[in-house]
């Protein structure tokens, strides 16, 4: 991994003024790539994803080449690409500065991702409140549609590839890529049973890929300069750049797009200014998204930003959203706030999920409050315990793991709460 030039694959063009537009994407070498892959085979663009390493930026940090591997090739049923832009793990905010500053980079990314499934139909799928971005991409779909890019004979190949938008309407669980299916087919946005897996059964019953925004737009970089040169960023099964969400307490919050593997202290002061008020201030960190267990300062000495090193200390990359908490913060205040996210966002569908959410957050909240009671804490990894891997979809397991892991790291706390009805945070 090399910290000291760090690479920009999917950020490259977006400090450029008017990136959005098709002129400046072009200036750049836009749509370039594209011209190129039209001249291999499907089969060859996915080998050279697979060979790449890249994973999902999504959460779930499933290879993206073993993935598209999976769509059956001659299937009689029309095959779907969609684009995950639901974005809606609290602290990521990632996906909003492509679709915002560089919406021909994704729709690139699905051209060629299109072609390599045998997909001739699209849908970018974007949170409702993102307006801005929902306009700038249909903008540069428009443009995309002018200039041959997109349509029945893409570049004179022969190649057809359309595609549209579709706004959600602020629900989390519209993110999980089975519940966004049903929301994209006009149903209520729940989880399907997997499997089958959107792969064989998907969009309309069809064949389909869902991948993340951040995942689609690395496509065009891999693709220009190859496979190999992308595995060889980052670090092993971790390959690539991955853009950080940092937020919270620190100098300079805001998207940071770096090799995989750095350290998480490298992280946060060499790219977001360093914790407030040092780094001896720093309490622990939230290093995936809400849902991601809290590492504590202790851990984040020495953890690497890549999926394994992460899980080796006991918690997830997830989304790539840094929450950063300093020494003023109460973990079980803090922690209040992410249960009743969920408890809110659930969907219902699932009973451990629709009452374990809300029993979550009713305990956590009441021992914040003062109220807590004796067996409280052991109550709540009880719970845990009986949503953990026992719902349709991850929600539940990303309501628990903030839960389990926020005791197992700083049980002190909970406990001081429930003795003294009180925080030991001054
Ligand atoms: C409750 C829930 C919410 C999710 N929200 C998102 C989201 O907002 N954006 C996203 O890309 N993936 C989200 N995911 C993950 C998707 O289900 C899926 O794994 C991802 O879109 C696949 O794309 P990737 O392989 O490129 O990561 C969510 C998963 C769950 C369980």
């Amino acid at each position: 991994m090399n910290q000291s030039a760090p690479v920009q694959i999917v950020f490259k063009n977006i400090h450029k003024s008017d990136s959005h537009t098709l002129p400046v994407y072009l200036e750049g070498g836009g749509y370039k790539t594209l011209a190129k892959v039209l001249a291999l085979t499907p089969e060859a663009v996915i080998e050279e994803v697979k060979k790449s390493g890249i994973r999902g930026r999504g959460g779930a940090g499933f290879p993206t080449g073993i993935k598209w591997s999976f769509i059956p090739r001659n299937s009689p049923k029309p095959k779907y690409l969609v684009c995950n832009a639901d974005e809606g793990e609290p602290g990521t905010c990632k996906d909003r500065d492509i679709l915002r500053y560089d919406p021909h980079l994704l729709i690139e990314g699905m051209i060629i991702s299109a072609f390599a499934v045998g997909s001739e139909r699209g849908y970018i799928y974007i949170r409702g409140e993102f307006n801005l971005e929902s306009r700038r991409v249909e903008q540069a779909i428009e443009e995309a549609y002018a200039k041959g890019y997109l349509g029945d004979n893409i570049l004179g190949k022969g190649v057809r590839f359309d595609l549209a938008v579709h706004l959600g309407a602020g629900a989390y669980v519209c993110g999980e890529e089975t519940a966004l299916l049903e929301s994209l087919e006009g149903k209520k946005g729940q989880p399907r049973v997997k499997p089958p897996f959107p792969a064989n059964v998907g969009l309309w019953g069809g064949p389909t890929v869902i991948n993340n925004v951040e995942t689609l737009a690395s496509i065009p970089g891999i693709m220009e300069a190859g496979g190999a040169w992308y595995a060889g960023l980052g670090v092993e099964k971790s390959s690539g750049t991955k853009i950080f969400s940092v937020s919270g307490h620190v100098n300079r919050p805001g998207n940071h797009e770096v090799e995989m593997g750095i350290s998480l202290r490298a992280l946060l002061e060499e790219y977001a200014g360093g914790v407030r008020g040092g780094w001896d201030n720093l309490k622990g960190v939230i290093p995936g998204g809400s849902s991601s267990p809290i590492l504590t300062r202790e851990a984040c000495e020495t953890v690497k930003m890549d999926y394994d090193s992460i899980a080796r200390a006991g918690s997830m990359l997830g989304s790539g959203a840094v929450i950063v908490l300093d020494k003023s913060v109460c973990v079980v205040r803090a922690l209040a706030r992410i249960s009743r996210f969920y408890r809110h966002e659930s969907c219902g569908q699932c009973t451990p999920c629709r009452e374990g959410t809300g029993w979550m957050a009713q305990i956590v909240t009441r021992i914040e409050a003062g109220g807590g009671r004796a067996g409280d804490i052991e109550l709540l990894e009880e719970l845990c315990g009986n949503i953990s891997g026992k719902t349709i979809c991850a929600l539940g397991d990303a309501a628990a793991m903030p839960v389990a892991g926020a005791i197992r790291a700083f049980r002190e706390e909970f406990v001081y709460h429930v003795e003294h009805g009180r925080c030991m945070v001054e």
